[in-house]
């Protein structure tokens, strides 16, 4: 039996848990790690820096095009640098997650970085044996024919909850409130690009409201278990 790359594709939305379980999961398989939300931010970072007005289409699609980006693949150290400048925490602050919907839902760049997300995924499972990969589209149109697909969801209470607790150190009710209108609006957000609140068919959904974080990391090992992965 010859063991054959292992694609996991993950989608889900924001404060579902899924990034920090990708890459746990990534780690503990020993495979590489794809964030493909990074490459939108990093391109809106990129736009941002040149000047650009990230509602002037044809020039962010030329910018898609020519984004010099490398982006890390180690889950432990997933590092995006562009152009020789690391920016891993710029691209986080919360200027680029309220901007960056803007270049997402730019469908000329979305064809450019999912031909560079394909390439990458490709690249990285042949190396590695495996990848897993984390976004928005990837079980629906980056990678449908993905070894294994997955859906992480939560309640939108537990991803209030938890995105609280990321940025405000806690979940108490003033912090929730103050929380709740970025999710809700992030969320409104990102679906016009793609539905990833219910799954495609043949996507199998874990839901992870009443996991911990071991608990959720576990729930996708078991999941990957269960597909054969030689042939
Ligand atoms: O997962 P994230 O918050 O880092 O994603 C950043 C943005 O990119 C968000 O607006 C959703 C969008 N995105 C997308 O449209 N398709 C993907 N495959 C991944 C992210």
């Amino acid at each position: 039996l010859e063991p054959v790359p292992v694609v996991v594709a993950i989608d889900g939305p924001s404060g579902s848990g899924k990034s920090s379980v990708s890459k746990a999961v990534a780690t503990r398989l020993g495979y590489g790690y794809v964030d493909t939300g990074a490459m939108y931010r990093a391109l809106a970072w990129y736009c941002l820096d040149l000047g650009l007005g990230l509602t002037d289409q044809a020039a962010v699609a030329q910018a898609a095009r020519d984004l010099p980006l490398e982006l890390g693949t180690d889950p432990s150290a997933p590092t995006v640098v562009v152009g020789g400048t690391d920016v891993s925490a710029a691209i986080r602050t919360t200027e680029i997650s309220s901007r960056v919907s803007a270049v997402a839902t730019n469908l000329d760049v979305r064809a450019e970085l999912v031909r560079r997300q394909r390439e990458l995924i490709a690249a990285v499972a042949a190396s590695q044996g495996g990848v897993v990969a984390e976004g928005r589209d990837l079980t629906t149109v980056v990678v449908p024919d993905a070894t294994v697909r997955l859906l992480v969801t939560a309640s939108e209470e537990a991803r209030l909850a938890r995105r609280s607790t990321e940025l405000h150190g806690t979940a108490d009710a003033a912090s929730v409130a103050a929380t709740r209108d970025q999710i809700v609006r992030r969320d409104k957000d990102d679906s016009a690009v793609s539905q990833f609140l219910t799954a495609a068919p043949g996507v199998t959904v874990v839901d992870t409201s009443d996991l911990d974080f071991a608990g959720s990391v576990q729930a996708v090992l078991d999941e990957v278990n269960a597909v054969p992965t030689t042939r």
